[in-house]
């Protein structure tokens, strides 16, 4: 793909990864993604803000060379990870002049994961600016979205806020903006579910900087760009904010259906007192998916026979999973079967402590589930409901 204008003087120089389905060996992408890069050109200063991830590095040096760019003065990271800053020795043994921009952590760890020179960094902090000729570059900090040494950068003449990996979307589109904002949403609250979450408490204070900011034009490092950027404050507002939907998330597997049978009663008498209901079968889950709906769920249950004494490996890993991405799931309740003991309460719940979870009583069934286990089940049901009402959501 060859460079695309954005403004005058202003291009696209990344890719789209159309193919790629897995992330950090873990992250599903059933959509794709891209690696945005952007080129500045004044009269004075060519600069390159972030690269590409480095299986398609070769595609951004020629869209330099389209650009006919034969000195690039500087190279602003705005975030050290690879699928970012691996193109980035590949660009400074391009153009040897090239001073990489960045703030003091960032800085710190490009050297550690790319071994990038020491002296080939210009640093600047926090608030701090850098001239580019008749184009002014203000750098803000903005740690933990979703690596502690993140920035955005904002091209202070044009309202243009680069924010690195912040508000982006994975979503392969040749779209270079939005056009259809049903489709990025869920693309972006995907990337939110599945890299951002876990960092929510962060994000207010750097929804009201862009605010104060008034940016015209949002450039991430993911997905298309925001001509709009008031569609996404608005969605990242709702999905960081402590309100919780009526919603339960189920995520459950069965070896032998007792647990499925119980699962499905627990469904329907959900369904019966106006809970909505997102159920996830584990034994073929995409975890992004999961991730997705425990966004705004208030409760999430995990149901799983029993292995070994503890939980099957396939529920343990759900629970490993929603306790690292730390939503803001309120209610917690666990539902499973044995055949003649086991600890599998005991250990989901120490598997997902992260959550504070309000834990309802268990439903836990030697065999095959018997009337009065249904009736169990009808009080869990009862139990979540409540929990919603007083909640104000029900
Ligand atoms: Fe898109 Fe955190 O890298």
């Amino acid at each position: 793909m060859n460079p695309r204008k954005i403004r005058d003087n202003i291009w696209a120089v990344g890719t789209i990864d159309w193919d790629r389905r897995l992330f950090d060996e873990l992250i599903p992408l059933p959509e794709g993604t891209s690696y945005n890069a952007y080129l500045l050109k004044t009269a004075e200063k060519t600069v390159l803000i972030d690269t590409v991830d480095p299986p398609v590095q070769d595609q951004l040096l020629h869209n330099l060379e389209l650009l006919e760019v034969e000195q690039l003065d500087y190279l602003v990271s705005n975030h050290a990870e690879q699928d970012h800053s691996g193109g980035i020795p590949a660009v400074l043994e391009r153009y040897p002049e090239a001073r990489v921009v960045t703030n003091p952590k960032c800085r710190e760890m490009l050297i550690d994961h790319l071994h990038i020179a020491e002296d080939r960094f210009e640093v600047r902090d926090n608030g701090e600016s850098l001239d580019i000729g008749g184009w002014t570059l203000q750098f803000h900090t903005a740690p933990f979205v979703h690596w502690p040494e993140t920035q955005f950068t904002w091209l202070v003449e044009e309202k243009i806020l680069f924010t690195g990996d912040f508000l982006g979307s994975h979503l392969a589109t040749s779209d270079l903006y939005i056009e259809n904002e049903a489709e990025v949403y869920v693309g972006a609250k995907r990337y939110y579910a599945e890299i951002m979450m876990p960092f929510r408490k962060m994000f207010g204070k750097y929804l009201d900087l862009i605010d104060d900011l008034g940016p015209e034009l949002i450039a991430s490092t993911h997905g298309p760009l925001y001509r709009h950027p008031a569609f996404i404050l608005d969605a990242y507002r709702d999905w960081i904010s402590d309100e919780v939907k009526n919603e339960a998330v189920i995520a459950y597997l069965s070896m032998h259906d007792s647990t499925a049978e119980m699962v499905h009663h627990l469904i329907n008498a959900l369904i019966d007192r106006d809970i909505r209901v997102k159920v996830h079968n584990l034994t073929d889950v995409d975890v992004g998916e999961l991730a997705i709906d425990l966004v705004d769920a208030a409760t999430l249950v995990l149901a799983s026979p029993t292995v070994l004494v503890g939980p099957h490996p396939s529920a343990a890993y759900a629970a490993l999973i929603a306790n690292a991405l730390k939503p803001k799931t309120r209610f917690g309740a666990i539902v499973g079967s044995y055949g003649w003991g086991g600890k599998m309460v005991e250990q989901l719940t120490a598997l997902t402590g992260n959550l504070k979870l309000e834990w309802l009583d268990p439903v836990m069934v030697k065999g095959k589930a018997r009337a009065e286990d249904f009736a169990s089940l009808e009080a869990l049901a009862e139990a979540v409901a409540a929990r919603h009402r007083e909640a104000g959501i029900l």
